[in-house]
């Protein structure tokens, strides 16, 4: 006679085949790997977080935030605006107040004892909170009605960006909008101003009634050799100097080493295509910025540069000789890279723009629709990367290239272009597009302006599209 199993028999069934992979030896693989990941999860999880502690600096004293009389709220992405909420903290701690300091997600739903609060931010991805600020703003709800200390921001940022110190004008607005009063005006600070910071210490010593020293230099993150490999010149006939440099780790004298360094394709610091790399030019303080046009994992860190009439660092980047050095270091900017998946991506840029979108090519391996829209001088002069891109047309790596040219017969813009091209536009924004912008400001506008008119007509805009982390710009400079 013949019984079925019942339900606990068949229960153990399916347990025992689980431990022991029987019959169902792919559910087995996956817990296994599932399993096996779980301490490699635990271990990059615990090291990134104790990378980010121990790049915060110490705070000493720190009070508790209810027994704090002020109040420090610090809003940072790569961390140096903490230095100078240290240096605050400690003056005011000098001068016998209990001071609490901590990054704005941390606002609390109120602070009892509290008379003072100072809220120092940065402000990145084009006029976007920081990391430590994103949740500031819809925190501030949460906050308590009564007792509301008084406040003042002080912005952190760069003039060559757009919107400089726009998320601490945000910030100011908001609190503004939720009835609280300021203490003093917002101020900003250019490029970490030693100068700055200490005249904004200056008033914020007269809330106290007493002198607030607040001298603090920000010290640039550590910068690492590295050798120009090759230059490719071009635009000079046109007025538009530019020209892409390349760049590799230092070669070591000792020629086992050399070898080691080549195999292991060590030396570079870890980059993206679309980040930026930091450099100080001998005779200024200040580092300046350019969109890397590689990735770490193509074995070099290539630039994009447009030479400036009496430029300090430029100036000296067209100088270069192959061979010679150059002291840099990473600033990670990952808000500004082509979305993972399977969406198309529009390229727009103008000029020395196209390094990280060229850089954005190279690495569409996969071969998703890339569209790039760019706007040059003339072909015979600035056609930069166009042997590369020919090459990337070729093996589907870039989907279509509009290069376009003013300074030739009936020329035009690249926002000309995509105007001509609006139904294209619309139509690939439609399918879900990415759009990339790279390149001068009075560019960026004029092309934000074309995509609004192309858009009106499927009631969307920019802005929208900014909202949903679909348009993102990397823009400098005027010209
Ligand atoms: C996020 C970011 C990314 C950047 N990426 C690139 C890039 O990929 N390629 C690139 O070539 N540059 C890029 N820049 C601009 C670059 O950082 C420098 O500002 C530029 O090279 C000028 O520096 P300089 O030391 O040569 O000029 P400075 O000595 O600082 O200035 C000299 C003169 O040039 C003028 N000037 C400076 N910059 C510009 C400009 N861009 N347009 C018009 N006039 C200017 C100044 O007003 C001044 O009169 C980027 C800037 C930022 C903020
Ligand atoms: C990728 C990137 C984007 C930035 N965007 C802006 C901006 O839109 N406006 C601005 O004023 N400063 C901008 N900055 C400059 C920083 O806000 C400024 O360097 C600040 O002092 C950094 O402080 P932190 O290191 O504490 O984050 C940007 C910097 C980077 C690297």
């Amino acid at each position: 006679s013949w019984q079925a199993h019942g339900g606990t028999q068949k229960t153990y069934e399916l347990i025992y085949q689980l431990h022991t992979g029987e019959g169902l030896w792919w559910l087995g693989l996956i817990l296994g790997v599932s399993a096996l990941s779980v301490p490699l999860m635990g271990a990059t999880g615990v090291t990134m977080w104790w990378q980010r502690y121990r790049a915060m600096p110490r705070i000493a004293d720190n009070s508790g935030a209810q027994s704090a009389d002020t109040v420090i709220l610090v809003g940072s992405e790569s961390n140096s605006t903490w230095g100078f909420a240290k240096a605050l903290h400690d003056a005011l701690r000098e001068a016998g107040q209990r001071v609490h300091t901590a990054p704005m997600n941390q606002l609390a739903t109120q602070y009892r004892q509290a008379k003072h609060i100072f809220i120092l931010t940065s402000t990145y991805a084009d006029g976007d909170a920081p990391s430590s600020a994103n949740r500031f703003l819809a925190r501030l709800d949460r906050f308590s009605d009564s007792d509301r200390p008084r406040f003042a921001v002080l912005g952190f940022g760069d003039r060559q960006f757009p919107k400089f110190c726009q998320f601490a004008m945000d910030t100011q607005d908001a609190l503004l909008a939720h009835g609280w009063q300021k203490s003093l005006d917002l101020d900003t600070i250019d490029r970490q101003s030693t100068q700055e910071f200490a005249r904004w210490g200056q008033t914020v010593g007269q809330l106290f009634g007493r002198e607030l020293s607040l001298a603090y230099t920000h010290k640039h993150p550590p910068t690492q050799a590295l050798e120009l490999i090759s230059r490719s010149d071009y635009g000079t006939q046109v007025q538009a100097p530019t020209s892409i440099l390349r760049f590799g780790p230092v070669s070591p004298a000792n020629r086992w080493a050399r070898f080691a360094q080549r195999v292991g394709r060590k030396g570079l610091p870890r980059f993206e295509a679309g980040d930026l790399v930091g450099i100080v030019p001998p005779g200024s303080p200040l580092p300046r910025f350019y969109s890397l046009a590689s990735g770490a994992k193509d074995g070099f860190l290539e630039i994009c540069v447009r030479k400036q009439p009496g430029g300090l660092c430029s100036g000296m980047l067209h100088g270069l000789q192959v061979g010679q050095r150059i002291d840099a270091f990473i600033q990670p900017n990952p808000d500004f890279r082509p979305a993972s998946g399977k969406h198309p991506v529009i390229l727009i840029g103008a000029g020395a723009g196209i390094g990280p979108l060229a850089g954005f090519i190279r690495n569409n391996t996969h071969k998703h629709p890339m569209y790039l829209y760019w706007g040059g001088r003339d072909p015979a002069s600035d056609f930069l990367y166009e042997p590369e891109l020919g090459g990337y047309l070729a093996d589907r790596r870039l989907t279509e290239l509009h290069a376009v040219f003013s300074r030739v017969e009936q020329g035009a813009y690249v926002q000309d272009r995509v105007l001509d091209n609006a139904s294209q536009i619309r139509r690939l924004i439609e399918d879900g597009a990415q759009i990339l912008v790279c390149g001068s400001r009075a560019m960026a506008a004029s092309i934000m302006h074309a995509l609004d008119a192309i858009l009106a007509t499927i009631d969307l805009d920019v802005r929208t599209l900014e909202r949903q982390g679909r348009y993102r710009e990397d823009v400098f400079g005027t010209a």
